[in-house]
């Protein structure tokens, strides 16, 4: 393959490598002047283009038409599902389960492939530890092991075993880097994040995603720390190609390279183009600057010849890796949603559920329930539902709660009442009929939260509440007396602590996809066991924001909550802890937390040996056993924190987990193999040593909670 790539570019034209380091969306239908351009080698890549009829016919003419006949790469945002919609990511994540993901992104990249697309901008793997920033849906979560674990069996299932496989897609490592840490939660914000942190935790995921074979990677639209990571060397010289040794295409993000004019890195659309060219870019996104300036460029020595060449080879070596080269394409089709999707979208949905809380065993229902009332406007909301990212999806695929509700117990033993017509609607005036609904049923099932396009790129929130009268409704409600159970749909970790006090069980959905109706529907009447646990902290205020598991400890720790000060306090240092005055500094639900149906019990923790060196390792296992009476999946968790170290350490990390099914009565012995390896940091010099000293260590059924033991490295 290197020697034909070679070959090629042997006989390409400065010209022709441009073109292929060029990527649009110009082909939105295939007219006589893309087809003549497509003849010319003017593009190497499509984004959003046309009909699969139209791919095809594009296709066959750079093939056949064009002087060397390098063949297209069309590429789509398939970020959670195509056809047929899984979860949001973040909800995918609250599943903890690489094989589902994989399988997910398996359907996906079938579906995808059927319509002539090869090429996907997913996984999504920036670490996110603050909700208002609306991209938080598409991430996997706040901890880089999780959202590197997860990326990894993404990155599988979209590729396939073999890239040039008809049902597989080049995925896209993305956006790197340090994009989820834009200043404030505001999308596209400045990212200062110093090297430490850059390592241990925004590129972890990056690099897990390298080494599952990623094909390619995007470059974020912010600066981290002043210099857009479009022209970033640094990022994708140093560490991506030099220390990584990675021979993946690497594409802008969509006008990155021009953005870099308004970032005030580069003077115009000519300095932007030599930076991002020599830096590493090697495909521009949508804007023209390569196209309208790397020739003179290179004809005035800006560039060196070598930088477009170094481009041109990793781009041709993905579409042989591809198969694009090859005769036997197959002819795209429309893609249809299949038993078999629908069956994987239904588990996802069901995976990803988190049972926030069930006072008094509210849920689940029973199934000899007379009425229930479904109140709320995401009961019956197809569009909503599925959540952002969504261009190739029907609504009409799409089962709502209310529809499989409806369909389980019987139209009559359901009384719907939407009381708003949408999340953000602020009237009243469905309220009286909600509550009459509610007073003739003998239990409330509420469906609240956000609307699909509340969350995603540009859609950051300064206040994470449920928006509309959302609050006001659940108010009303409690007049009828009725227990009152709250299914949650939203794109990120909404704030409702007050609200929580007056719902009996909540069920955390995120957006749940086409399936989520029937998921949601068998979760709430017990055929379905929740087993999801929370992959984000989860704040009572947008105050606290950001808050995540994996602090430092402070010198001050708080041990209490001590609300308020009382009048007349003398100025003196007691109680000078790192906390809040006005509202408890523990969150609202912490990561890793999410209840069941059953009781799970952790015991008995076991170390193999209490002592180990680097190259060894040691077993880590404890006893969990299902003391409910009702087979139930236990998420078990693997954390650790070295107690000292020469750069304060985490008070918790996780470093495994494990889904196991446990049947009522059961009891397993869970074990964690781990390396001393496995506990390198980045030291005071930046570099990944596994220091010695105590690790305190948990098997823990979320990050406040456990079973924990003590060991030392050598
Ligand atoms: C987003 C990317 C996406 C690209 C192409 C950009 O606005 O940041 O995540 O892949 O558009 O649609």
């Amino acid at each position: 393959m290197d020697r034909k790539v070679d070959a090629l570019i042997a006989r390409m034209t400065l010209d022709e490598k441009i073109g292929q380091m060029s990527q649009s969306t110009a082909m939105n239908t295939l007219t006589d002047a893309i087809r003549q351009e497509i003849r010319q080698g003017r593009w190497g890549s499509f984004l959003n283009a046309g009909s699969p009829a139209d791919r095809a016919e594009a296709q066959r003419i750079a093939r056949r038409e064009s002087r060397l006949g390098i063949p297209l790469l069309f590429a789509r945002d398939v970020i959670h599902g195509y056809r047929t919609v899984f979860p949001i990511p973040l909800g995918q994540a609250a599943a903890w389960d690489p094989e589902l993901v994989e399988a997910t992104a398996r359907e996906a990249a079938r579906e995808a492939s059927t319509e002539g697309i090869r090429w996907t901008f997913a996984p999504m793997m920036d670490i996110a530890r603050d909700p208002r920033w609306g991209r938080i849906a598409e991430s996997l979560g706040e901890d880089p092991y999780l959202a590197g674990v997860l990326a990894a069996a993404m990155v599988r299932g979209f590729q396939g075993g073999k890239l040039d496989a008809e049902a597989s897609v080049a995925a896209c490592a993305k956006h790197f880097a340090g994009y989820g840490a834009a200043e404030a939660g505001r999308d596209y914000n400045s990212a200062w994040i110093p090297e430490i942190l850059l390592r241990e935790v925004y590129l972890r995921p990056f690099r897990a995603a390298r080494d599952a074979g990623v094909a390619t990677f995007m470059t974020s639209f912010n600066t981290l720390n002043g210099i857009p990571a479009t022209g970033n060397r640094f990022l994708l010289h140093d560490i991506l190609r030099r220390e990584w040794g990675y021979d993946g295409v690497v594409v802008s993000d969509y006008e990155a390279v021009t953005e870099m004019i308004r970032h005030g890195y580069a003077e115009d659309a000519r300095d932007a183009a030599k930076k991002a060219a020599l830096a590493g870019v090697d495909m521009e996104m949508v804007s023209t600057s390569y196209y309208d300036h790397l020739k003179s460029l290179i004809e005035s020595s800006a560039v060196p010849m070598k930088a477009v060449d170094d481009s041109v080879r990793n781009i041709l070596r993905l579409k042989y890796r591809l198969g694009l080269f090859d005769d036997n394409q197959r002819t795209p089709a429309e893609a249809k949603v299949t038993p078999q999707s629908l069956a994987v979208a239904e588990r996802a949905a069901a995976e990803s559920v988190v049972l926030l809380k069930n006072q008094g065993n509210l849920l689940p229902l029973r199934s000899d329930i007379r009425t229930v009332a479904v109140i709320g406007p995401l009961a019956d909301s197809r569009v909503d539902q599925m959540g952002t990212w969504v261009m190739d999806a029907r609504p009409e695929d799409v089962v709502t709660p209310l529809a499989a509700l409806k369909h389980i117990l019987g139209d009559s033993r359901v009384l719907y009442a939407p009381a708003l017509r949408d999340s953000r609607d602020r009237s009243h005036s469905g309220f009286a009929a909600a509550l009459d609904a509610a007073r003739r049923a003998e239990v409330v099932l509420l469906f609240l939260g956000e609307e699909q396009i509340l969350s995603g790129e540009a859609r950051s929130r300064a206040f994470l509440n449920l928006p509309g009268a959302q609050e006001e409704l659940v108010d009303a409600l409690t007049a009828a007396g009725k227990p009152i159970a709250a299914v949650i749909m939203a794109g990120r970790p909404l704030t409702f602590h007050d609200t929580a006090g007056k719902l009996g069980a909540i069920l955390y959905a995120w957006h749940p996809g086409t399936m989520g109706g029937p998921a949601l529907a068998k979760l709430l009447l017990g055929q379905i066991v929740p087993s999801g646990k929370l992959p984000v902290t989860f704040p009572r205020t947008v105050g606290q924001v950001p808050i995540y598991y994996a602090h430092l400890n402070t010198g001050r720790p708080a041990a209490d909550t001590e609300l308020g000060i009382p009048l007349g306090t003398p100025l003196k240092p007691t109680g000078y802890t790192s906390k809040y005055i006005d509202v408890d500094f523990t969150p609202e639900y912490p990561f890793g937390y999410g209840l069941s149906y059953t009781d799970i019990e952790y015991s008995n923790l076991r170390l193999s040996r209490t002592s180990i060196q680097a190259g060894q390792s040691l077993t880590i296992s404890a006893e969990v056993a299902n003391r409910g009476m009702r087979d139930g999946t236990e998420v078990v968790q693997l954390y650790v924190h070295k107690l000292v170290a020469s750069v304060a350490q985490p008070v918790r990390l996780l470093k495994g987990f494990r889904r196991i099914y446990l049947k009522a009565g059961e009891k397993q012995t869970v074990s964690f193999p781990l390396r001393g390896d496995d506990l390198a940091i980045y030291n005071d010099q930046l570099h990944l040593v596994a220091e010695p000293g105590v690790f305190q260590v948990w098997i823990a059924p979320d990050s406040t909670r456990g079973v924990s033991g003590q060991f030392t490295l050598r």
